[in-house]
């Protein structure tokens, strides 16, 4: 029998059924627990909504500067964008909700946890395993999996229990967001050859309606991650909100794709993440400037995946932390400062330096004066194609 029930609450229609069908179905306790991971939206207003719909008690939970810090930054210095192009945002708030979902439930003495997920989506894997591995004793209720509720039937179950259904003004999309991103489903994007409408897009402007006039941007980093824009200090939770607005407003980071969900779907993903698009372009240019050859090849199958454990959900798995301490050991030598140019959509690197630079303007130099000995390049060439020229030597008498 499960009497106390903790359930992650966004707000939203869906997660407000879930509260009375949690009530009645189980004769449960609710108590709602919802976290601001920098999405926008008035949580003084969704508690006031919670104790509406009668719970036991609510936790408002300001988690900004954690989600920054502990999960952001580090997806920063693994350059983490899934299947080359998502910056993992909803993916990296995922075991923040569910470690705090746990840490509530063993307060409350609650028996079990509940979200508002489908059946069809990434988020389920992400939250249970994630409170899996942190309380194995803690059940797990997917209301949403089982209930087989249309969207008509919930609507009515709403207004027979006097639940508040907001009429989105036309707007059929669901949205998830946070400091990383944001993330647009449904309606029309379902169709992946019809270009997304500008009403899905609510954080960056039309690249074609952008100014006229170009913007810079220079973020110093420092190990790995950011910590001034434009030569101004900022703590990262700001930091990540104004290069938020300064890119959003040049068009930059819209990022329509095709992606592979865990339950082995394929959907057209639209986000918008114009701090993550450029914070990441700008740190793997650093990156370039100060790692070895040999460190910056290898690290690209790490970044990937790191990127790909996040996405399906592993974020506890002993492999993430391995990942982590090569990924830290590599950013020590990642300080310096990059110049970005926003104009009309793009993101662009036009300037980086360091004081841990490895570019050596003597050995680069196409100038006669230079540091660098050419004649042993004619030994080099010599033994780096031996083994191709050996193949090739057989292919030419017919074997292989
Ligand atoms: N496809 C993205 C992901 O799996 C976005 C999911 C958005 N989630 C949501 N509940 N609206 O990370």
């Amino acid at each position: 029998m499960v009497k106390r029930i903790v359930l992650a609450y966004s707000g939203g229609l869906d997660t407000s059924v879930l509260i009375k069908w949690l009530q009645e179905k189980y004769g449960a306790e609710v108590i709602t627990v919802t976290l601001d991971v920098g999405q926008r939206e008035d949580l003084k207003a969704i508690e006031e909504k919670a104790y509406r719909l009668g719970v036991l008690k609510h936790y408002s939970i300001d988690a900004k500067d954690e989600f920054a810090r502990n999960y952001v930054f580090p997806a920063i210095k693994a350059n983490a964008l899934y299947e080359g192009k998502y910056p993992v945002s909803t993916a990296l708030s995922r075991p923040l909700i569910a470690s705090k979902l746990v840490e509530v439930a063993e307060r409350e003495h609650a028996d079990a946890v509940a979200h508002g997920c489908t059946g069809k989506g990434n988020d389920q894997v992400r939250i249970e395993v994630s409170v899996k591995a942190l309380n194995p004793n803690l059940k797990v209720i997917a209301p949403i999996r089982e209930w087989n509720m249309t969207r008509d039937a919930e609507i009515d179950f709403a207004r027979e229990h006097g639940i508040p259904i907001l009429v989105d003004k036309g707007k059929p999309y669901s949205i998830d967001q946070n400091l990383w991103g944001r993330s647009i489903e449904c309606g029309i994007l379902e169709h992946p050859d019809k270009e997304p409408p500008e009403d899905a897009f609510e954080w960056t402007v039309a690249p074609e309606k952008a100014p006229n006039e170009p913007e810079y941007v220079s973020i110093e980093f420092e190990s790995g991650v950011p910590v001034a824009l434009n030569g101004r200090s900022m703590e990262p939770v700001n930091l990540i909100e104004s290069l938020n607005s300064i890119a959003g407003r040049h068009g930059v980071g819209r990022i329509d794709h095709m992606e592979d969900r865990l339950v082995g779907i394929k959907s057209r993903e639209v986000y918008e993440c114009p701090a993550a698009t450029v914070i990441i372009e700008a740190h793997k240019d650093l990156e370039k400037l100060v790692l070895t050859r040999h460190e910056v090849l290898f690290k690209q199958h790490i970044d990937a995946e790191w990127a790909y454990l996040v996405y399906a959900g592993l974020w506890m798995d002993p492999l993430k932390e391995d990942l982590d301490a090569f990924i830290n050991k590599t950013q020590e030598r990642v300080n310096g400062e990059v110049r970005v140019k926003l104009f009309k959509g793009n993101g662009l690197v036009v300037g980086r330096s360091s004081p841990y630079s490895l570019y050596d303007i003597h050995l680069a130099t196409y100038n006669i004066d230079t540091t660098f000995n050419q004649a042993s390049s004619a030994g080099f060439i010599e033994l780096w194609g031996l083994p191709t020229r050996v193949a090739r030597a057989l292919k030419r008498i017919g074997k292989g």
